[in-house]
């Protein structure tokens, strides 16, 4: 059972790599973002991405809903009461902090989500791999990006969901996942050397 790695390339080999597979390998999740706001093309060719990706039946049935300036404070104004109010003490502890900002004060924030009643087999794998494309599309820009599953593990998240349901997310849909895009605001550390995921071939 061989575990294949192509992560520590000579630096020679990684110059000569595809421009694609370049990007997928350097991607790293990015916790602290600058204020620069990212221009409004690259934006939409980041939306773009998630539009094209793939989806089971080609349903196509994700809502993108992409938040910035106030909607995005608000959004965390309304998530803050719901995470004070959480079971959970991660939560309650969390967003007692002065500095509570579950996006890393990115400036865009945009959320997968789907209703099951139109996308019931697949509405998981559909958003998912549409925020993947996000981030590789992201990063191959200059983009930095985070999942951020705060608005699912939030539970109840009822702040949350009447203010999204307010700015266009219906209460029906299911959010699958967001992502935080921004610049990020120092250097961007390297990947670690990659040990989990498991290749085994047979022929
Ligand atoms: C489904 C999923 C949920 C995640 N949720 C969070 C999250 O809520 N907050 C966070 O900071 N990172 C989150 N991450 C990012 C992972 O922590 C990150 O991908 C992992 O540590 C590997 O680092 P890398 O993306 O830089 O390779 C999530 C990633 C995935 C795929």
């Amino acid at each position: 059972m061989a575990l294949r790695r192509i992560d520590n390339l000579p630096e020679q080999e990684e110059k000569n790599m595809n421009e694609t597979i370049r990007t997928i390998l350097s991607r790293r999740s990015v916790r602290e973002y600058s204020d620069k706001p990212i221009p409004e093309d690259l934006l939409d060719q980041i939306l773009s991405c998630a539009q094209a990706a793939p989806s089971g039946m080609n349903r196509q049935a994700c809502q993108f809903t992409v938040l910035s300036g106030k909607a995005l404070s608000g959004l965390l104004r309304a998530v803050r009461v719901d995470a004070l109010h959480s079971p959970d003490s991660f939560w309650r502890n969390a967003a007692a902090a002065d500095d509570f900002n579950f996006f890393y004060n990115a400036p865009v924030f945009i959320i997968a989500s789907a209703d099951p009643a139109r996308d019931p087999l697949t509405p998981i794998e559909d958003g998912a791999i549409a925020l993947e494309n996000m981030m590789i599309a992201a990063a191959s820009l200059g983009v930095s990006s985070c999942w951020i599953h705060s608005l699912v593990m939030i539970n109840p998240l009822r702040e949350g969901r009447a203010y999204l349901d307010s700015l266009g997310l219906p209460v029906n849909h299911r959010i699958i996942g967001s992502i935080s895009l921004g610049y990020a605001s120092g250097e961007i550390p390297e990947r670690p050397p990659l040990e989990g995921n498991r290749i085994v071939e047979a022929s």
